[in-house]
């Protein structure tokens, strides 16, 4: 399906064999684990919709997956109750990383769950999770509608995110969600704009997580710099910090 440094990769939907290598994947991903009668739920009510991406060569070598259910509320788009699909949990291992895995699997999900006859797609993702939250929004056009506050256990913040599955045609992209500077003052109002920096090359916001706790985030992974995720570009801490960014 993808080759890029010699990774090829495919997808298939989970079995229940499949759980354990899934909670493998997810517990070396990602802070938010889940016992093993709630992967068996998830299989049972929307087995399409859970999929994996195994490798080619090895298809026991289980490197991603996703999972969805399906609920009814107020639509982010307008005064209507909807059904949504409500992204559970999306993880690559890292070592398979930004070789299209993430991207391929919400693609084909996005797409088998349109059977449920769904309006829109929601999900909620760290404030801090720049990586995902370009993928979600740039690739998938979703916005950020809110900011949910302490939503994760160790404190930090979510953006509750949703993208229209828009039959015909007539939603704008972007005219629904929080502007970057709607997010700025939301932090200055409750004297958190420190947690807000942006890239002085290509102007992305980005938000520190309050934790430190996921290894995903835009946290550094040395002591002196920092990369955009989205131009690439390195910061120095203190450049971005004044001091208050504390490593
Ligand atoms: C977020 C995550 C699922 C992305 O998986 P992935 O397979 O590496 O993503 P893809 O290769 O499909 O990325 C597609 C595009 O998304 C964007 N993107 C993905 N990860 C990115 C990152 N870390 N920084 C910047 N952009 C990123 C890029 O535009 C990328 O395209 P490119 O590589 O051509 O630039 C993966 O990093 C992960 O498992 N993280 C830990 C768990 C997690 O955060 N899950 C989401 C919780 S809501
Ligand atoms: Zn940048």
């Amino acid at each position: 399906m993808s080759a890029v440094n010699n990774t090829k990769f495919s997808l298939r939907p989970c079995t229940s064999d499949d759980i354990s290598l899934v909670m493998d994947v997810n517990e070396t991903t990602l802070p938010e684990n889940y016992p093993l009668f709630f992967y068996e739920q998830i299989l049972e009510r929307y087995p399409d919709s859970f999929q994996l991406a195994y490798l080619e060569d090895d298809p026991k070598k289980i490197i991603g997956y996703i999972m969805w259910r399906i609920e009814r509320g107020p639509s982010s788009f307008g005064l209507d109750y909807v059904k949504k699909a409500h992204l559970v949990s999306l993880a690559v291992l890292s070592e398979f990383r930004r070789i299209g895995v993430a991207n391929a699997l919400l693609e084909r999900s996005m797409e088998i769950v349109t059977k449920y006859n769904i309006s829109e797609y929601v999900l909620e993702v760290r404030v801090s999770n720049a990586g995902a939250i370009f993928l979600y929004e740039k690739l998938h056009r979703f916005e950020r509608i809110r900011i949910i506050g302490h939503y994760y256990r160790d404190g930090e913040d979510a953006f509750y995110m949703a993208s229209k599955y828009d039959l015909n045609g007539s939603y704008s992209f972007g005219s629904t969600g929080m502007t970057d500077n709607e997010i700025i003052n939301y932090y200055k109002e409750k004297n958190q704009g420190y947690l807000c920096f942006r890239c002085e090359k290509c102007d992305s916001l980005f938000l520190k997580g309050l934790g430190f706790s996921f290894p995903g985030s835009v946290s550094p992974n040395d002591s002196t710099t920092l990369k955009c995720a989205q131009c690439e570009n390195s910061f120095k801490i203190y450049e971005i910090s004044q001091g208050t960014y504390d490593v």
